[in-house]
């Protein structure tokens, strides 16, 4: 079984997903970190040198690597990964794999990126909060429908850490 880790970025899905995995005694992984070493780059600079197009690419070929190849697997996506090319179906169709949304709310997330943007392209450059805020709400909007086809939704707002991986379980 593959159990792959959908959400926004910063929701948590690195964290959860480490811990998902140790319970389970499967292997973790996570996209950013697969892609990274096998392009011996970081995901800042492959956007910078190579623009987003390129990792989007990049995201599509190594997913589709991961899916065919592992089994006892948790996998946590980058924010954007369900969103582009046919991911997102590709999850959905593939056997033995089941796909788990991590919601959390704008301020939820502001919260999170917000002393975490230096690494992360898309949201590196935004200055102020109103802006974050703004950024997120409308890529939350056109990213909603992709991550609502997972098999299963957990919402970690306002809960312990206990709690959502007591669902996660
Ligand atoms: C992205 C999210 C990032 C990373 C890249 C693009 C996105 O991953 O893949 O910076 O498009 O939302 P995290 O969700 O792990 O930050």
């Amino acid at each position: 079984m593959i159990l792959v880790l959908i959400g926004y970025m910063a929701s948590g899905k690195s964290t959860f997903g480490r811990i998902l995995a140790e319970k389970l005694h499967y292997e973790f992984i996570d996209l950013d970190d697969y892609i990274e070493k096998n392009e011996k780059s970081t995901i800042s600079d492959i956007f910078k040198i190579k623009g987003e197009i390129h990792f989007r690419k990049l995201e599509t070929q190594y997913l589709k690597e991961l899916l065919e190849s592992k089994k006892d697997l948790v996998l946590s996506l980058g924010g954007g990964t369900p969103c582009y090319s046919s991911n997102m179906n590709l999850i959905l169709e593939s056997n033995d794999v089941k796909s788990i949304y991590l919601k959390a709310s704008i301020p939820t997330l502001m919260a999170r990126l917000k002393n975490e943007k230096g690494k992360r392209p898309l949201v590196a450059h935004i200055e102020t909060d109103d802006m974050l805020a703004e950024f997120i709400g409308k890529h939350l909007f056109e990213r909603s429908p992709f991550y609502s086809m997972a098999n299963v939704t957990i919402t970690t707002d306002n809960k312990s850490l206990k709690a959502i991986m007591e669902e996660l379980v």
